[in-house]
């Protein structure tokens, strides 16, 4: 699908991409003065015009929220309004879509290798709410699911031996750990189709996909519609055909966008004719771009070799760069017509994998300046810790004119509440 990694259309209302170059200076400026670094913004208007960009590329399709890109109770709010049901992964990340008020038939639970307690949370929950839908990745879980008494709407998750993503760490597709053997996927769905509502099958490629990897994904979609017309061939009627989620966003500042329309022929191409509705589940394109971390420089050093920058923010504030040696753009929001020099900026973990960039090319950083990371709206707050005993950020959601403060920032008492002594 290497065809459809162009730039996509411009649309000056709800454009493909919004880069951290087109976020206010001064707003964000007044925002840090305000409410302390380092602080996540996160754009709420923004998220809105994602879902409805995803929905006018995909209208016979349902789209669904990932929430684990961000489960922030106003962006689950926002992505409710728009529309767009939930995907969980999780028990905690189900309570947080029931306390955004989706209902039952808007949450889609995907089991991964569940604890005993995330089961008995979702099933304690699906007799509240009957509509519930519970993916598996195992027979193994089918077992504990009846073992529970469940007897609803189950899907389930297939692995698809085809991967795709922007990390190796994130390719999920050809993983063993996700999903059932796709040569016993169809048996699994014929004998759970007797006791459980059978609704769906379901597989997911990985996480950030573009350019040619693309084709792996529609490779993914392909395998998906082979197997849903030989499971109703076999007579079970599905109700839906999930694909996953994966959209890639453009990290890099001149990286051209997916061209989503393009993106969503190919899939509809690559599905064929199937008597059931196609799903998709993205996260990240939901939120990324909708998203900043603000952060201040504490410490400046010259070295031979770079300009060494310490910043409020670490890995524990925002994962990715360490984690997945992910490129974030950076702006230097105090003075962006500086002399040029080789920065290298760290947080204040005592680790070295602690880097958000290294020898880039930035207006030389003085103490005290603040930098805007963009695209932190994905998997941004998610994956913050308290690694090194730091309380994790604010976050601050704007909508309209409003910003308002939705998380506050943790203190030094909030790491140690939960200890017993
Ligand atoms: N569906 C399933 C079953 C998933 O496991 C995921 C992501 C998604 C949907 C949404 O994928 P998305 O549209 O957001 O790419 N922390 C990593 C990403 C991990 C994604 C895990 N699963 C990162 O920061 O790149």
């Amino acid at each position: 699908m290497s065809d459809c990694g162009g730039v996509s259309r411009d649309d000056h209302t709800n454009p493909a991409v919004r880069r951290l170059a087109d976020w206010d200076a001064a707003m964000l400026d007044d925002l840090a003065a305000a409410h302390g670094t380092p602080l996540y913004v996160t754009d709420l208007d923004r998220v809105k015009e994602n879902c409805a960009r995803l929905r006018d590329a995909f209208p016979d399709a349902e789209v669904r929220y990932a929430v684990k890109a961000h489960t922030g109770r106003a962006v689950l709010e926002t992505v409710r309004d728009a529309g767009l049901p939930a995907e969980c992964a999780s028990a905690g990340e189900v309570h947080r879509a029931l306390g955004a008020e989706f209902s039952g038939d808007e949450i889609q639970y995907t089991a991964v290798h569940p604890p005993a307690e995330d089961l008995d949370y979702v099933v304690d929950a699906w007799r509240e709410h009957p509509d519930l839908t519970i993916t598996v990745g195992a027979a193994d879980t089918v077992e504990r699911l009846r073992e529970r008494g469940f007897d609803g709407r189950l899907c389930v998750r297939v692995n698809p031996g085809v991967g795709a993503g922007h990390h190796e760490k994130v390719r999920t597709g050809a993983n063993a750990k996700f999903g059932v053997p796709y040569d016993r996927a169809a048996d699994l769905v014929a004998s759970a189709s007797d006791e459980f509502d059978l609704v769906g099958i379901h597989a997911h490629a990985g996480s950030g996909i573009s350019g040619d990897d693309l084709a792996n994904h529609r490779e993914l979609v392909r395998r998906m519609g082979d197997l849903a017309r030989e499971v109703s061939a076999a007579g079970v009627e599905l109700e839906f055909v999930d694909v996953g989620g994966g959209f890639g966003v453009p990290y890099g500042e001149d990286e051209p966008p997916l061209d989503l329309p393009a993106v969503a022929e190919a899939t509809r191409e690559a599905i064929g004719d199937i008597e059931a509705t196609l799903a998709v589940e993205p996260g990240r394109y939901v939120v990324a771009d909708a998203g900043v971390l603000l952060t201040r420089v504490n410490t400046v050093k010259e070295t031979p070799e770079t300009v060494v920058t310490g910043v409020d923010a670490g890995m524990t504030t925002l994962l990715r760069p360490a984690m997945y040696d992910a490129y974030h753009a950076i702006r230097n929001l105090s003075s962006e017509h500086r002399e040029t020099v080789g920065t290298t900026i760290v947080g204040p973990i005592c680790e070295s994998s602690d880097v958000f960039c290294e020898n880039r090319p930035l207006p030389r950083p003085e103490r005290d300046d603040l930098l805007a990371v963009g695209n932190a709206g994905a998997y941004g707050y998610e994956m913050a810790s308290t690694y090194n005993s730091r309380p994790r950020p604010a976050e601050v959601a704007l909508s309209g004119a409003n910003a308002a403060l939705v998380r506050r920032r943790e203190t030094l008492t909030d790491l140690t509440e939960v200890e017993s002594r």
